[in-house]
Order: C-alpha cells, then structure tokens, then sequence
C-alpha cells in the first residue's frame, strides 16, 4: 500500500527572544498573569530592520525551516513536486506564499498552494499532501506552517489578551509516497462558521471600497480578535473530539498513542486535553513555554524538535491535532 510518510522535518525560529517581563515593560500585564493563563514564557518576534520591515519575510522563514526539513530527508529540492504552504497571513495579499517558495528553493515550476486555515492550518495541510500522495497527483510534498504574527498584534493595553500569546515562526515536512506502513493513517477535519467572529480579523475587507478606512482602524479592526473564554471551551472539546474520532478511525485508542503532538495554543488546553483523554505526560509534546502560539507554525516546529529530542522513533503511532479561527479543528493519525 502507498503511504504519505514523513520522511524529513525542520523549523525555523527568529533570534529576537520577547520574554513575558518584556511585554510588561510596554502592555499592562505581567509574567505570573501569562504563565499563568497559557504556560508561555517568551515568544520570538522577528526584528525590525532600518526600512521598518521585518529582518525576513514569512516566505523567507518557510524556506529556511524547508531547507532544513529537506535536508533531513536527504532528498534534493528537485524532487519536490508539489508545494503546500499553511498560514494565517501571507505577505501579500495576493499570491499566497507557496509561490515565493517555488522561487526561493528553485523548485522548477513545482505545483504550489496555500492553505487559509489558521490553527488548523498544518493539519489541513497534511490531509491535503496524503490526498495527493494517495492519488498519485503528487509524490513528494513539502508542507511548510509558517506565521508572523509580531506585526499584526494590537501591542496596547487593549489588545493584551491576544498580544501575550502569539509568536512568529516556521515550521516544515517533506511528505514522501512510500510503501509500507510508514506514513498518514487517517485524517480528520471539521468547521463551524457560526463562530468565525469569535476569532477572527475583520480588515481589510473585500466589500468596501478600498478595503479599510479610518474609523476602522480607529476601533483596531485590523488586528485579531478573540472571545478567549468561547475559545477554550471549544477547543478543549474538539481536540478530545477529533482525537478519538481519528483513533477510531485507525482502529485505535488513546493508550496506543506514542505522541500526541496538539497545535500549541494554551498549555491550560494542552493538560485540559491530556487530562480528559487519560494521557500520561510522556505521551504528550508541547513547547508552548519557548515559542508561543505560532498558529499554522506550531505543530511542525514541535515535530521538528520532538525529532531532535528522541521523542519520536520509527513505528511510533503519533497524533496531531489543532483547533483554530473558523473555527476548524481535526486530526492526523500517522505511523511515523
Ligand atoms: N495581562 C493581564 N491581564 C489581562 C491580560 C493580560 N495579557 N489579558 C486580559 N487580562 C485581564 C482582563 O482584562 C480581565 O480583567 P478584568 O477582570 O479586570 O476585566 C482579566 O484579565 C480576566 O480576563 P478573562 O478574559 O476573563 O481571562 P481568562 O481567564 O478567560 O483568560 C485567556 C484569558 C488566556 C485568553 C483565556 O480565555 C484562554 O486561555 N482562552 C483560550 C484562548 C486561546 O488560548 N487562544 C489561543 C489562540 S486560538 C487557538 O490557537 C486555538
């Protein structure tokens, strides 16, 4: 049977280290309130250079963490045949960023996508590379995660609910057409509009003319927003949702879980999660604490350092899950 495996991971992480007693020092908040509320620690921003634009762009941080994820592979950029990039934000609003991936890997006119699913971006992102792989569309697929979110957060007092929590950062996989067992199992993936304006970023807008004007950007409609506590407690119940429905799926349960890799939104939905589903703490992953919520970045960057720790061996059934604005949330099931 042809499989998608994941044969080769990397991440990409900005320099600028932003740690809690940083943020104090500019929004009304403190490191005990953020530990306490979501486990972080610090997060990386990217710095700012002299012409007032990000040192790297997303692209530019995709392909440093593709190139490291390919080389892992020990594959050659040209036989990447299909490119899916995952972000909340591209640089531009139009193309999207997997075109400027094709440009900076030199892939030779490689297929490219970009998928618009927040959170859940990487998970779509892997469903999407097994579907191409299954049907014999693609067979080497490199999915990136990639997010800025540094430039995008109301850095006031009163965006401090959203601005504690996000970072920037990319994250990448090499998906392989295998035979064997190794590989994706089984994908689920959900959505729920009624919610979009729970989380979500209103401007600019397609049905206005020019987009934005000022008085949206006077009430802060440009940046993101979050009902934070409708948040939680829809994603505590669709990640333990989609969990099972994917384990089933397989044939499994949660016991047989070797690592589950979650989007790394809230350390408190993290432990709610593991809690729920009887997990023991070896069989969860999360570094939430270094990095922040990366969005469509933070499942990646964790497989690329749980990769790097061990934490993941050959034959190891692994869970990835996400819930996100959309809201949208699912799972992978994969055989590493
Ligand atoms: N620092 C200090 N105080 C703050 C901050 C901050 N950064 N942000 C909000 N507060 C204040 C509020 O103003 C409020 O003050 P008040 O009581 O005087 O009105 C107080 O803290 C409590 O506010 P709540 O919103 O009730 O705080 P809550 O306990 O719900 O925590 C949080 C907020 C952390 C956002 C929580 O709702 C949560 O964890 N939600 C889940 C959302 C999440 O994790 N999102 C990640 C992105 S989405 C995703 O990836 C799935």
């Amino acid at each position: 049977m042809i499989r998608a495996a994941i044969i080769g991971t990397g991440f990409f992480a900005p320099e600028n280290v932003v740690t809690n007693d940083d943020l104090a020092q500019i929004i009304d908040t403190s490191d005990k309130w953020i530990t306490e509320r979501s486990g972080i620690k610090e997060r990386r921003w990217l710095a700012m250079g002299e012409d007032g634009r990000t040192v790297l762009n997303g692209a530019e941080m995709g392909a440093k963490a593709a190139e490291r994820a390919i080389a892992n592979a020990g594959i050659e950029n040209s036989d990447i045949d299909q490119v899916i990039f995952a972000t909340l934000n591209p640089d531009v609003a139009f193309p999207g960023n997997g075109v400027f991936i094709e440009e900076l890997l030199g892939l030779n006119t490689a297929g490219a996508m970009d998928i618009r699913n927040q959170c859940t971006g990487f998970v779509y992102g892997l469903a999407a590379a097994d579907g191409f792989i299954r049907a014999g569309t693609a067979k080497t697929v490199l999915v990136i995660g990639g997010e800025i979110q540094s430039t995008a957060l109301d850095k006031s007092d009163r965006g401090r609910d959203m601005s504690v929590l996000f970072g920037d950062g990319a994250g990448a996989v090499v998906v392989q057409a295998k035979e064997g067992d190794q590989g994706v199992i089984a994908s689920v993936l959900h959505s729920q509009g009624r919610y979009a304006r729970d989380l979500w970023l209103e401007g600019p807008v397609a049905t206005m003319e020019g987009r934005i004007d000022s008085a949206m950007i006077d009430e802060g409609r440009h940046f993101p927003k979050m009902n934070g506590q409708i948040v939680f407690k829809h994603a505590t119940r669709r990640f333990c949702e989609s969990i099972n429905e994917v384990l089933e799926k397989g044939g499994f349960t949660p016991e047989d879980i070797d690592l589950m890799v979650p989007h790394q939104a809230n350390q408190r939905i993290t432990d709610a999660v593991g809690q729920r589903l009887g997990l023991k703490p070896e069989q969860v992953f999360s570094n939430i604490a270094k990095y922040g919520n990366t969005t469509a970045a933070t499942i990646p960057i964790a497989l690329a350092e749980a990769v790097e720790e061990g934490r993941l061996k050959k034959g190891d059934l692994l869970v990835t899950v996400a819930f996100g604005s959309g809201f949208t949330w699912g799972a992978n099931l994969v055989r590493w």
